[in-house]
């Protein structure tokens, strides 16, 4: 997203939004998590934060590209707990292979519920066979795959509320993703409740990242540029299956 005035804002925002998911998930009884497009790692990782108030919480991570997969390896061969955490090679758009791949490495209990992450992944355009996003399609699979009591996590960008002059770099930044191999799919709020289906919403419901259980940030999370919240650019929310 170059040219952003506070893009690094709206990344880290987003980073603290999955700290503080995790973090309130655990504190629903929440210990094991799904991280679907878990990036390099950065700042406070899934496994970190729920370590840090939780103890035996599990974690697998998942990406599509190799070059994540070997930092997170990385990450958990020197500080991870290979009874509790593992990193697989998988592609979201593909949930059941996805999920066989979870069940083998071995470390979460899918008798109990589990979260599953998907932060900052489904603005990223999932093109299915004949080129159309399945993206949506996909998390509907998700959810069915999800046992009762479970919870699915998500952010993602959208250019509806936001300021004028962030919605027009917005659609500035899609366009150049957009001839990229990467491109962009920015949705309506609307369309990304629906990702969340027949969830129940975990109150607050869906809002701007730095509004999601504001009062759960770390003792060193960083200050956020925003002159309002909708400079975030990023709505996310967290639901539970009924
Ligand atoms: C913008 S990063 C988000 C990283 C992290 N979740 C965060 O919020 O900081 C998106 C990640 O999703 C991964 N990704 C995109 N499409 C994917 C797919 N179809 N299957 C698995 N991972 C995917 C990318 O490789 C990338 O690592």
């Amino acid at each position: 997203m170059g040219g952003f005035p506070v893009l690094k804002s709206v990344a880290v925002a987003n980073r603290l939004f999955l700290h503080r998911a995790v973090r309130h998930l655990v504190g629903l009884g929440v210990e094991q998590f799904i991280d679907i497009g878990s990036g390099i790692p950065t700042m406070g990782n899934t496994h970190q934060v729920a370590d840090e108030v939780a103890s035996g919480a599990k974690v697998v991570y998942v990406d599509n590209e190799p070059v994540a997969v070997a930092h997170s390896r990385y990450l958990l061969d020197k500080h991870g707990d290979p009874a509790r955490h593992a990193v697989i090679q998988a592609d979201m758009r593909d949930p059941d292979g996805l999920w066989d791949r979870a069940r083998d490495a071995g470390v979460i209990d899918f008798a109990r519920p589990v979260a599953v992450l998907l932060v900052a992944v489904l603005h990223i355009q999932q093109p299915g066979r004949d080129g159309t996003d399945i993206g949506p399609r996909a998390v509907a699979r998700y959810r069915e795959l999800l046992r009762s009591g479970s919870y699915l996590a998500i952010s993602h960008v959208t250019t509806e509320g936001v300021p004028p002059a962030f919605r027009e770099k917005l659609l500035e930044v899609k366009d150049l993703y957009d001839v990229s191999s990467n491109p962009v799919v920015w949705r309506e709020q609307s369309e990304i409740r629906a990702l969340l289906g027949d969830f129940e919403l975990v109150p607050p419901g869906m809002t701007w990242t730095p509004l999601w259980h504001p009062e759960e940030s770390g003792p060193n999370a960083p200050e956020l540029e925003f002159a309002s919240p909708e400079e975030s650019v990023i709505w996310a929310g967290v639901g539970r299956k009924p």
